[in-house]
């Protein structure tokens, strides 16, 4: 008999700005369960645009090093009311009305992933090793929240907002919790739907798309400057999760309906596709 497949779809933020992006995207997730009900399906959501505007809204600003949000306390509560008060609500609304059995909540819930302070780092572009304040890389991961939700029937939807053993709430780059549990939950398929449809060699030239990438020339990509902003993480943490067995990861624009169904069916489209 075949696998049930275990999908895990990762939405960055700008997928969930306005209300009929989100409808379009809770269509193709609505599809990929219809393809075969058996399926066990995850969506990990990000909330980059809408933290930056509420941070803005409170006379906070907003840094990245490397693709990654700078968080000190203030900035940690806008991304809580912005991850769990606007847009995990925002994404359960839109996947309730397409008759999905969605349920929204913060990665912390029920122990399912824990943080630790991401200490001072080294990363491409930074002259020293940058501290990102309360910023978490995971710990540990506990499965039982997502098999019970799976085998009640339900869809989770994941925040990605952990806290620490010692009760610290910290904030995930949504990307690098997808491969905390690709690695832990054996997941057969990860889709990370973004602003763009995959990797470009240049962002401003459409004939630089990049249908195929092995995770070998990531590397190169980034050293080179070709890759920027939060590109520069979801790359980075593709690579692990082939370092670690996936064997395929797609990178899917939000535009292109249907995305998410096609490139699970194998469908033809515009998308990255990066192989070990
Ligand atoms: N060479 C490149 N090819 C593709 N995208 C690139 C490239 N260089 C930079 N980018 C940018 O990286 C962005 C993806 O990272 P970003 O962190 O902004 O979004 P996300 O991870 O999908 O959302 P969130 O951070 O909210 O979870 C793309 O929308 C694009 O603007
Ligand atoms: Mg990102």
């Amino acid at each position: 008999m075949a696998q049930t497949r275990k999908i895990l779809v990762k939405v960055g933020g700008e997928t969930l700005l306005a209300a009929d992006d989100r409808a379009r995207l809770a269509a193709d997730l609505a599809a990929v369960l219809a393809a075969d009900p058996a399926r066990r399906l995850c969506v990990v959501h990000g909330a980059g645009p809408q933290i930056t505007a509420l941070g803005q809204r409170l006379g906070l600003q907003s840094t990245f090093r490397a693709g990654r949000r700078v968080t000190d306390a203030p900035m940690l509560d806008a991304v809580a009311m912005a991850m769990c008060g606007q847009v995990g609500p925002a994404l359960l609304a839109a996947c309730l009305a397409a008759e999905l059995p969605a349920v929204s909540t913060p990665a912390a819930s029920g122990g399912l992933a824990v943080g630790q302070k991401r200490p001072p780092k080294a990363v491409p572009g930074e002259p020293g090793p940058v501290d990102y304040g309360l910023v978490a890389d995971l710990a540990a991961v506990d499965a039982r929240l997502l098999d019970a939700l799976w085998a009640a029937g339900f869809v989770p939807l994941l925040s990605s907002l952990v806290s620490d053993p010692h009760g610290q709430l910290l904030n995930l780059n949504a990307d690098s919790l997808v491969t905390g549990l690709t690695r832990q939950l054996a997941f057969t398929d990860v889709v990370l739907v973004t602003g763009v449809p995959g990797v470009f060699r240049d962002l401003q030239d459409p004939a630089t798309h990049l249908p195929e990438l092995r995770a070998a020339e990531i590397d190169g990509l980034i050293a080179s400057g070709a890759v920027q902003g939060g590109m520069i993480v979801k790359l980075q943490e593709v690579q692990e999760i082939l370092a670690r067995g996936a064997q395929t990861v797609w990178i899917v624009g939000f535009r292109e309906p249907g995305a998410i169904a096609d490139a699970l069916a194998g469908n033809p489209g515009l998308r990255t596709r990066v192989r070990a």
